[in-house]
């Protein structure tokens, strides 16, 4: 087999950045995906009506930009959410869904880049997650407690979220970037209101990886990946075909000089590897036949989306990642891959 033809992804879960980063990351995704839940955590946040609408916009424009460079017709639709705060009221959900939000996003206080204004009291929250559930918003949780120990940190979230999905039948609720054992079982054990995002590097790294022999920065995600029996358990909730599991990449690129320093930022670059290696991954377990529902068709049937009709297409074709992509460090940079994606 030489050449695989996917229904066009769905990544559920990115970070396009702004200004000249946004247009040099989101020209991988589009090669890739046709539409991503685009995470509000720039600066400032996204919680308005006028700065979502700008977003999109800005979004929009570097699109029509990176198509004319490329004589392409990329065609991309970003999903956009805004960042949930405690000043919220049930008017301003119901003007941010009207202005075409798609979903909401939980920061805990503090737990990673531009969350300082997150939230502290989940329960202080119920008013804004029963105007959300009125709206049909889906509400996409950074499941971590900060004051925990840093790997105890998602497993420590996890009765709090049990409790929102319990008190919330009708709200549907993504438990984010699942790294535990203990947050797969949370998931499969949840109501239908509830799905849990995978990204590639969770499948792929443990935190020895990042840590147990030199330090590799461009690793360094949150939440820490952790031990392989927890990669093993989510690798196995990816490939199971329980369409409550599905691909949100959490690509997150930083400059390499906000990585390689002191105080060194969170997030790894995985937008312009993510097809060829999950396709390593399925084939590795066996279960290549379970990859298009995971990256194309859970996610956008649980959002309620119709499916992609666009399909693209990845080759058996060996080539290099590059060390650095326009000033950033991606995942598996300088590694050999071996499917790659056919610009069409
Ligand atoms: C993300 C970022 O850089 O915006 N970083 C990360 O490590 N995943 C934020 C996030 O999703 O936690
Ligand atoms: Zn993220």
């Amino acid at each position: 087999m030489n050449q695989i033809i996917l229904r066009k992804p769905d990544d559920m879960h990115i970070h396009l950045r702004q200004g000249g980063l946004l247009e040099n990351v989101l020209e991988q995704t589009v090669k890739q995906v046709a539409r991503a839940i685009v995470m509000p955590n720039t600066a400032p946040a996204i919680e308005t009506v006028n700065a979502l609408t700008a977003y999109r916009q800005e979004i929009n424009e570097s699109l029509k930009r990176i198509n004319s460079k490329a004589g392409k017709q990329y065609t991309f639709e970003p999903l956009m959410t805004f960042k949930v705060g405690p000043h919220m009221t049930a008017q301003t959900i119901k003007e941010l869904k009207a202005a075409g939000a798609t979903a909401g996003k939980i920061y805990p206080q503090g737990v990673t880049t531009n969350s300082e204004e997150g939230v502290k009291d989940f329960k202080a929250l119920y008013p804004i997650y029963e105007a959300m559930s009125n709206e049909n918003l889906v509400l996409c949780i950074h499941g971590e407690i900060p004051s925990a120990f840093c790997i105890d940190r998602e497993k420590e979230f996890l009765p709090i979220f049990k409790q929102i999905a319990k008190d919330f039948p009708k709200l549907k609720i993504v438990l984010e970037h699942l790294t535990t054992s203990a947050a797969v079982e949370l998931v499969e054990e949840s109501p239908k209101n509830v799905a849990g995002t995978l990204t590639v590097h969770h499948l792929l790294t443990t935190l020895d990886d990042i840590i147990g022999g030199s330090l590799r920065p461009h690793l360094f995600c949150k939440p820490l990946p952790k031990h392989s029996s927890d990669k093993e358990n989510l690798r196995r909730a990816a490939v199971s075909g329980n369409p409550k599991f599905f691909l949100g990449s959490d690509s997150a690129p930083h400059l390499v000089e906000n990585k390689e320093c002191d105080c060194g930022a969170a997030g790894v670059y995985s937008a312009p590897v993510l097809l060829p290696l999950l396709i390593d991954i399925f084939q590795q377990e066996n279960k290549l036949d379970k990859l298009e529902s995971f990256t194309s068709q859970f996610g956008a049937e649980f959002y309620n989306l119709p499916l992609n009709q666009e399909t693209m297409a990845l080759t058996q074709n060996t080539w290099t990642v590059p060390d650095k992509m326009h000033g950033i460090v991606p995942f598996f940079a300088g590694q050999k891959l071996k499917w790659k994606v056919v610009e069409s």
